[in-house]
């Protein structure tokens, strides 16, 4: 089973950017535990991040009968992107939303999702640990 695990925007500060918020991994540490939480699962893991809506959506379509699912943290695109909605539910793939922070306990804008009416699960406020919960649950759907 292949999984593609997904970081939008800002994300690759990850570890620099607001650690009190958002820990103290960087984006190169938690792509390399997804591929290893990936592997004890049994899952191939390919990661991907931009600060791109449009290249996000491009990745999306490209895994369209190359990936069985897809985690995804869209950063702020989460908030506002209709087109990355749109481009989950066009896909029809799997997508499991996560955030390290919890939306809920943040600033008002933070609490509406547009994306996960179209996703599988969110998960929020788990930190990393978010990624790894994640995989587990598209493992568990084979
Ligand atoms: C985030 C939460 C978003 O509101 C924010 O814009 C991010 C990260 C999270 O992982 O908690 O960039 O998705």
């Amino acid at each position: 089973m292949r999984v593609l695990v997904i970081n939008g925007p800002n994300l690759n500060l990850l570890g620099v950017r607001r650690p009190e918020v958002y820990g103290t991994t960087t984006l190169a540490e938690l792509e390399e535990r997804c591929r290893a939480w990936g592997a004890a699962l049994g899952l191939e893991v390919e990661t991907f991040q931009s600060n791109h809506e449009g290249a996000i959506i491009d990745r999306l379509h490209q895994a369209l009968g190359r990936a069985d699912g897809v985690v995804l943290n869209p950063g702020a695109l989460t908030h506002y992107s209709y087109a990355l909605h749109d481009a989950i539910e066009a896909v029809a793939l799997p997508v499991v939303e996560v955030h390290l922070s919890d939306l809920t306990r943040r600033e008002e804008w933070r609490a509406r999702s547009v994306v996960s009416p179209v996703c599988v699960a969110t998960i929020g406020g788990h930190g990393i640990e978010g990624y790894r919960e994640a995989l587990e649950l598209l493992a568990a759907r084979r």
